[in-house]
Protein backbone atom coordinates (compact mmCIF):
# COMPACT_ATOMS: atom_id res chain seq x y z
CA UNK A 1 0.00 0.00 0.00
CA UNK A 2 1.44 3.49 -0.82
CA UNK A 3 1.50 6.11 1.71
CA UNK A 4 -0.94 8.58 0.18
CA UNK A 5 -4.39 6.57 0.67
CA UNK A 6 -3.16 6.34 4.06
CA UNK A 7 -2.79 9.32 5.08
CA UNK A 8 -6.48 10.80 3.41
CA UNK A 9 -7.68 7.53 5.40
CA UNK A 10 -6.55 8.99 8.85
CA UNK A 11 -7.39 12.71 7.97
CA UNK A 12 -11.31 11.15 7.17
CA UNK A 13 -11.09 9.60 10.66
CA UNK A 14 -9.74 12.31 12.55
CA UNK A 15 -12.91 14.37 10.74
CA UNK A 16 -15.45 11.78 11.88
CA UNK A 17 -14.11 11.65 15.08
CA UNK A 18 -14.65 15.64 15.44
CA UNK A 19 -18.02 15.47 13.73
CA UNK A 20 -19.49 12.96 16.30
CA UNK A 21 -17.67 14.85 19.16
CA UNK A 22 -19.23 18.13 18.31
CA UNK A 23 -22.55 16.54 18.07
CA UNK A 24 -24.99 16.03 20.85
CA UNK A 25 -25.20 12.91 22.80
CA UNK A 26 -28.63 10.72 21.45
CA UNK A 27 -30.32 8.96 24.34
CA UNK A 28 -31.60 5.40 23.34
CA UNK A 29 -34.77 6.99 22.14
CA UNK A 30 -32.91 9.12 19.72
CA UNK A 31 -33.91 12.04 21.84
CA UNK A 32 -31.42 15.10 22.52
CA UNK A 33 -30.13 14.04 26.44
CA UNK A 34 -30.41 17.75 28.17
CA UNK A 35 -29.66 16.38 31.49
CA UNK A 36 -26.47 18.81 33.19
CA UNK A 37 -23.89 17.21 34.58
CA UNK A 38 -24.35 16.81 38.25
CA UNK A 39 -21.61 18.80 38.85
CA UNK A 40 -23.52 22.01 37.78
CA UNK A 41 -26.63 20.99 39.78
CA UNK A 42 -27.15 23.05 43.10
CA UNK A 43 -30.17 22.74 45.76
CA UNK A 44 -31.02 25.04 48.51
CA UNK A 45 -32.72 22.99 51.72
CA UNK A 46 -34.77 24.69 54.52
CA UNK A 47 -33.41 21.93 57.39
CA UNK A 48 -35.52 21.79 60.23
CA UNK A 49 -32.80 19.18 62.22
CA UNK A 50 -29.86 20.25 64.29
CA UNK A 51 -27.19 23.12 62.61
CA UNK A 52 -24.34 20.45 62.72
CA UNK A 53 -26.85 17.72 61.33
CA UNK A 54 -27.62 20.39 58.47
CA UNK A 55 -24.11 21.14 57.98
CA UNK A 56 -22.84 17.28 57.64
CA UNK A 57 -25.09 15.89 55.63
CA UNK A 58 -25.38 18.95 53.30
CA UNK A 59 -21.01 18.59 52.69
CA UNK A 60 -21.68 14.72 52.64
CA UNK A 61 -24.19 14.67 50.03
CA UNK A 62 -21.98 17.68 48.13
CA UNK A 63 -19.51 15.26 48.45
CA UNK A 64 -20.99 12.13 47.14
CA UNK A 65 -22.98 14.02 43.91
CA UNK A 66 -21.47 17.15 43.26
CA UNK A 67 -24.51 19.06 43.56
CA UNK A 68 -23.59 22.30 45.32
CA UNK A 69 -26.06 22.62 48.27
CA UNK A 70 -26.71 25.27 50.88
CA UNK A 71 -29.29 25.26 54.00
CA UNK A 72 -31.46 27.52 56.17
CA UNK A 73 -32.34 26.17 59.73
CA UNK A 74 -35.54 26.68 60.61
CA UNK A 75 -38.09 25.75 62.82
CA UNK A 76 -41.15 24.00 61.30
CA UNK A 77 -43.56 26.45 61.89
CA UNK A 78 -40.94 29.17 60.57
CA UNK A 79 -40.66 27.26 57.31
CA UNK A 80 -44.45 26.65 57.32
CA UNK A 81 -44.87 30.22 56.98
CA UNK A 82 -42.10 30.64 54.49
CA UNK A 83 -43.09 28.16 52.27
CA UNK A 84 -46.50 29.27 52.47
CA UNK A 85 -45.14 33.35 51.53
CA UNK A 86 -42.91 31.45 48.56
CA UNK A 87 -45.60 29.44 47.17
CA UNK A 88 -45.40 30.88 43.49
CA UNK A 89 -41.67 31.69 43.98
CA UNK A 90 -40.30 28.92 46.01
CA UNK A 91 -36.30 29.54 46.83
CA UNK A 92 -35.61 26.21 48.34
CA UNK A 93 -36.37 22.90 46.97
CA UNK A 94 -36.54 20.28 49.85
CA UNK A 95 -37.46 20.70 53.37
CA UNK A 96 -35.43 17.75 55.25
CA UNK A 97 -35.82 17.10 58.93
CA UNK A 98 -38.41 18.34 61.75
CA UNK A 99 -41.79 16.44 62.68
CA UNK A 100 -43.91 15.48 59.99
CA UNK A 101 -46.95 17.23 61.21
CA UNK A 102 -45.92 20.41 59.53
CA UNK A 103 -45.34 18.90 56.10
CA UNK A 104 -48.96 17.00 56.30
CA UNK A 105 -50.17 20.76 56.58
CA UNK A 106 -48.38 21.92 53.90
CA UNK A 107 -49.25 19.02 51.62
CA UNK A 108 -52.76 19.77 52.03
CA UNK A 109 -52.24 23.13 51.07
CA UNK A 110 -50.22 22.32 47.53
CA UNK A 111 -47.07 23.54 48.90
CA UNK A 112 -45.37 19.63 48.29
CA UNK A 113 -44.83 17.61 45.31
CA UNK A 114 -45.09 14.22 45.98
CA UNK A 115 -41.90 11.32 44.68
CA UNK A 116 -41.47 8.27 45.89
CA UNK A 117 -37.52 7.28 45.92
CA UNK A 118 -37.01 3.68 45.23
CA UNK A 119 -34.88 3.93 48.69
CA UNK A 120 -38.24 3.75 50.53
CA UNK A 121 -39.75 0.79 48.89
CA UNK A 122 -38.08 -1.40 52.18
CA UNK A 123 -39.67 1.19 54.76
CA UNK A 124 -42.53 0.57 57.23
CA UNK A 125 -45.73 2.22 55.57
CA UNK A 126 -45.96 4.45 58.85
CA UNK A 127 -43.03 6.12 57.40
CA UNK A 128 -43.93 7.26 54.27
CA UNK A 129 -46.81 8.95 53.06
CA UNK A 130 -48.90 6.57 50.64
CA UNK A 131 -48.64 8.99 47.82
CA UNK A 132 -45.19 9.95 48.48
CA UNK A 133 -45.60 13.38 49.83
CA UNK A 134 -43.12 12.78 52.81
CA UNK A 135 -40.67 9.95 54.04
CA UNK A 136 -39.65 9.94 57.43
CA UNK A 137 -35.88 9.73 57.94
CA UNK A 138 -36.00 9.03 61.69
CA UNK A 139 -38.06 9.11 64.91
CA UNK A 140 -37.52 10.91 68.33
CA UNK A 141 -39.49 10.89 71.58
CA UNK A 142 -41.18 13.95 73.91
CA UNK A 143 -40.68 14.39 77.37
CA UNK A 144 -38.67 16.27 80.12
CA UNK A 145 -34.95 17.55 81.04
CA UNK A 146 -34.22 18.45 84.20
CA UNK A 147 -31.56 20.44 86.21
CA UNK A 148 -30.31 17.33 88.81
CA UNK A 149 -28.52 19.69 90.85
CA UNK A 150 -31.34 22.04 91.56
CA UNK A 151 -33.59 19.10 92.32
CA UNK A 152 -31.24 17.77 94.54
CA UNK A 153 -30.81 21.25 96.08
CA UNK A 154 -34.46 21.58 96.79
CA UNK A 155 -35.15 17.54 97.48
CA UNK A 156 -37.75 17.47 94.66
CA UNK A 157 -38.12 14.81 92.95
CA UNK A 158 -37.97 15.22 88.99
CA UNK A 159 -40.94 15.27 86.93
CA UNK A 160 -42.42 11.83 85.92
CA UNK A 161 -46.06 12.76 84.50
CA UNK A 162 -47.47 15.69 82.23
CA UNK A 163 -49.82 16.17 85.44
CA UNK A 164 -46.29 16.51 87.81
CA UNK A 165 -45.81 19.66 85.41
CA UNK A 166 -48.50 20.85 87.44
CA UNK A 167 -47.50 20.92 91.00
CA UNK A 168 -47.11 24.45 92.38
CA UNK A 169 -43.42 24.07 93.39
CA UNK A 170 -42.87 23.93 89.52
CA UNK A 171 -44.37 27.05 88.71
CA UNK A 172 -42.33 29.56 86.71
CA UNK A 173 -39.73 26.38 86.63
CA UNK A 174 -40.29 25.24 82.71
CA UNK A 175 -39.25 26.43 79.54
CA UNK A 176 -40.82 25.03 76.65
CA UNK A 177 -40.77 25.86 73.52
CA UNK A 178 -44.28 27.59 71.58
CA UNK A 179 -46.20 25.41 69.45
CA UNK A 180 -47.02 28.38 66.78
CA UNK A 181 -43.17 27.80 66.00
CA UNK A 182 -41.87 24.97 67.20
CA UNK A 183 -42.55 21.70 65.46
CA UNK A 184 -40.79 19.47 69.09
CA UNK A 185 -43.68 21.87 70.97
CA UNK A 186 -46.64 21.49 68.39
CA UNK A 187 -45.83 17.60 69.18
CA UNK A 188 -46.66 18.19 72.57
CA UNK A 189 -49.26 20.15 71.90
CA UNK A 190 -51.04 17.41 69.59
CA UNK A 191 -50.05 14.74 72.37
CA UNK A 192 -51.67 16.61 75.44
CA UNK A 193 -55.03 16.92 72.79
CA UNK A 194 -54.72 13.10 72.23
CA UNK A 195 -54.22 11.88 75.53
CA UNK A 196 -56.60 13.93 76.95
CA UNK A 197 -59.58 15.05 74.44
CA UNK A 198 -59.83 18.59 73.13
CA UNK A 199 -61.33 20.24 76.37
CA UNK A 200 -59.89 18.95 78.80
CA UNK A 201 -56.29 19.26 77.08
CA UNK A 202 -56.95 22.81 76.51
CA UNK A 203 -57.91 23.11 80.23
CA UNK A 204 -54.43 21.25 80.68
CA UNK A 205 -52.58 23.83 78.40
CA UNK A 206 -54.07 26.77 80.29
CA UNK A 207 -53.02 25.35 83.47
CA UNK A 208 -49.54 24.63 82.45
CA UNK A 209 -49.33 27.74 80.56
CA UNK A 210 -49.95 29.40 84.31
CA UNK A 211 -46.38 27.29 85.19
CA UNK A 212 -44.61 28.36 81.93
CA UNK A 213 -41.35 31.16 82.32
CA UNK A 214 -40.73 31.16 78.93
CA UNK A 215 -41.79 30.02 75.21
CA UNK A 216 -38.67 29.67 72.86
CA UNK A 217 -38.96 29.93 69.15
CA UNK A 218 -37.06 26.32 68.52
CA UNK A 219 -37.54 23.30 70.33
CA UNK A 220 -33.68 22.83 70.98
CA UNK A 221 -33.23 26.08 73.25
CA UNK A 222 -35.24 24.20 76.51
CA UNK A 223 -32.61 20.98 77.00
CA UNK A 224 -29.75 23.79 76.39
CA UNK A 225 -31.07 26.20 78.89
CA UNK A 226 -31.42 22.94 81.33
CA UNK A 227 -27.63 22.57 80.73
CA UNK A 228 -26.72 26.15 81.27
CA UNK A 229 -28.88 25.82 84.56
CA UNK A 230 -31.06 28.81 83.18
CA UNK A 231 -34.15 26.75 84.12
CA UNK A 232 -34.54 23.71 86.05
CA UNK A 233 -37.16 21.91 83.75
CA UNK A 234 -37.36 22.05 79.64
CA UNK A 235 -40.04 19.81 77.21
CA UNK A 236 -38.22 18.76 74.65
CA UNK A 237 -37.51 16.04 72.52
CA UNK A 238 -35.63 13.68 74.93
CA UNK A 239 -32.72 12.79 72.20
CA UNK A 240 -32.03 16.63 72.09
CA UNK A 241 -31.36 16.36 75.79
CA UNK A 242 -29.10 13.32 75.24
CA UNK A 243 -27.08 15.42 73.00
CA UNK A 244 -26.53 18.08 74.88
CA UNK A 245 -26.03 15.88 77.83
CA UNK A 246 -22.76 14.09 76.03
CA UNK A 247 -22.04 17.44 74.88
CA UNK A 248 -20.69 18.77 78.40
CA UNK A 249 -23.91 19.48 80.35
CA UNK A 250 -23.19 17.31 83.09
CA UNK A 251 -26.31 17.73 85.45
CA UNK A 252 -29.15 16.94 82.40
CA UNK A 253 -31.13 13.88 83.22
CA UNK A 254 -34.57 12.96 81.79
CA UNK A 255 -37.64 11.65 81.99
CA UNK A 256 -40.50 10.31 79.76
CA UNK A 257 -44.03 10.95 81.23
CA UNK A 258 -45.76 7.97 82.40
CA UNK A 259 -49.35 8.82 81.11
CA UNK A 260 -47.49 8.23 77.54
CA UNK A 261 -45.69 10.52 75.56
CA UNK A 262 -45.85 11.53 71.36
CA UNK A 263 -43.06 11.46 69.07
CA UNK A 264 -42.07 12.57 65.85
CA UNK A 265 -41.46 11.39 62.68
CA UNK A 266 -38.56 13.66 61.32
CA UNK A 267 -39.38 14.10 57.46
CA UNK A 268 -37.86 14.40 54.46
CA UNK A 269 -39.94 15.59 50.90
CA UNK A 270 -39.98 18.17 47.88
CA UNK A 271 -41.21 21.36 47.82
CA UNK A 272 -43.22 22.41 44.77
CA UNK A 273 -42.42 25.05 42.60
CA UNK A 274 -38.80 24.63 43.78
CA UNK A 275 -36.18 25.61 41.37
CA UNK A 276 -33.85 22.29 41.23
CA UNK A 277 -36.19 19.77 41.12
CA UNK A 278 -33.45 17.40 40.03
CA UNK A 279 -31.06 17.77 42.85
CA UNK A 280 -34.03 17.56 45.15
CA UNK A 281 -34.72 14.27 43.96
CA UNK A 282 -31.49 13.41 44.18
CA UNK A 283 -31.11 14.48 47.76
CA UNK A 284 -34.36 12.31 48.64
CA UNK A 285 -32.62 9.52 47.12
CA UNK A 286 -29.62 10.12 49.36
CA UNK A 287 -31.36 10.86 52.50
CA UNK A 288 -32.66 7.73 52.93
CA UNK A 289 -29.93 5.40 52.43
CA UNK A 290 -28.48 4.00 55.67
CA UNK A 291 -24.99 6.09 55.53
CA UNK A 292 -26.82 9.13 55.20
CA UNK A 293 -29.17 8.33 58.70
CA UNK A 294 -26.11 6.57 60.32
CA UNK A 295 -24.10 10.18 59.70
CA UNK A 296 -26.60 12.30 62.25
CA UNK A 297 -25.07 10.57 65.39
CA UNK A 298 -21.58 11.68 64.43
CA UNK A 299 -22.41 14.90 65.76
CA UNK A 300 -25.04 14.36 67.92
CA UNK A 301 -28.41 13.43 66.30
CA UNK A 302 -29.11 10.48 68.25
CA UNK A 303 -32.80 9.81 67.13
CA UNK A 304 -34.16 6.07 66.06
CA UNK A 305 -33.79 5.46 62.14
CA UNK A 306 -36.40 4.52 59.71
CA UNK A 307 -34.33 3.10 57.19
CA UNK A 308 -34.68 -0.73 58.46
CA UNK A 309 -30.80 -1.59 57.35
CA UNK A 310 -29.64 1.23 59.50
CA UNK A 311 -28.40 0.78 62.75
CA UNK A 312 -29.87 2.78 65.24
CA UNK A 313 -27.63 4.56 67.72
CA UNK A 314 -26.47 3.29 70.93
CA UNK A 315 -27.00 6.54 72.45
CA UNK A 316 -30.75 6.30 71.69
CA UNK A 317 -31.22 2.75 73.54
CA UNK A 318 -32.00 4.46 77.01
CA UNK A 319 -34.52 5.60 75.20
CA UNK A 320 -36.56 2.31 73.57
CA UNK A 321 -39.22 1.21 76.94
CA UNK A 322 -40.13 4.73 76.68
CA UNK A 323 -44.02 4.14 76.90
CA UNK A 324 -45.74 6.12 73.37
CA UNK A 325 -49.20 7.09 72.29
CA UNK A 326 -50.81 5.69 68.67
CA UNK A 327 -49.83 9.45 67.83
CA UNK A 328 -52.31 10.44 65.31
CA UNK A 329 -50.60 12.40 62.42
CA UNK A 330 -52.49 12.69 59.87
CA UNK A 331 -54.87 13.96 62.21
CA UNK A 332 -52.14 16.49 63.77
CA UNK A 333 -51.07 17.56 60.47
CA UNK A 334 -54.57 18.54 59.55
CA UNK A 335 -55.66 19.99 62.53
CA UNK A 336 -52.08 21.92 62.85
CA UNK A 337 -53.89 25.25 62.21
CA UNK A 338 -57.02 25.02 64.33
CA UNK A 339 -54.71 23.67 67.42
CA UNK A 340 -52.32 26.23 67.43
CA UNK A 341 -55.08 29.24 67.00
CA UNK A 342 -56.93 27.64 70.32
CA UNK A 343 -53.87 27.59 71.80
CA UNK A 344 -52.92 31.43 70.99
CA UNK A 345 -56.38 32.15 72.09
CA UNK A 346 -56.37 29.94 75.46
CA UNK A 347 -52.76 30.98 76.25
CA UNK A 348 -52.77 34.56 75.39
CA UNK A 349 -49.49 34.66 73.44
CA UNK A 350 -47.79 34.04 69.91
CA UNK A 351 -44.84 32.47 68.95
CA UNK A 352 -41.40 34.21 70.03
CA UNK A 353 -40.11 35.93 67.02
CA UNK A 354 -36.52 35.51 68.26
C1 LIG B 1 -34.27 19.22 66.81
C2 LIG B 1 -34.46 17.75 66.86
C3 LIG B 1 -35.25 17.26 65.72
C4 LIG B 1 -36.55 18.01 65.65
C5 LIG B 1 -36.31 19.50 65.56
C6 LIG B 1 -37.56 20.32 65.62
O1 LIG B 1 -33.36 19.57 65.85
O2 LIG B 1 -33.26 17.04 66.99
O3 LIG B 1 -35.47 15.88 65.85
O4 LIG B 1 -37.31 17.55 64.60
O5 LIG B 1 -35.49 19.89 66.62
O6 LIG B 1 -37.22 21.66 65.76
P1 LIG B 1 -38.26 22.78 66.20
O7 LIG B 1 -37.42 23.98 66.47
O8 LIG B 1 -39.20 22.98 65.06
O9 LIG B 1 -38.96 22.29 67.42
Amino acid sequence: MSRKPSILLTVILMMALMLSACSPAKSPAGSTDAAPEKKDLKLTIYAGLMEDHAIAATKEFEKQTGVKTEFVRMSSGETLARIRAEKDNMTASVWFGGPVDAYIASMEEGLLVPYKSPNAEKFPDKYKDPDGYWTGIYSGYLGFVCDKEWFEEKGLEIPKSWDDLLKPEFKGQIVTAHPGSSGTAYTMLATIVQLKGEEAGFEYMQKLNGQIRQYTKSGTAPGRMVGLKEIPIGITFLHDAIKYRLEGFKDIVISAPAEGTGYEIGGVAILANGPDQEAAQMFVDWALTKEAQELGSTVGSFQFLTNPDAIPPEEAMVLKDTKLIDYDFDWAGKNRKNLVEKFNEVTKTQPPTE
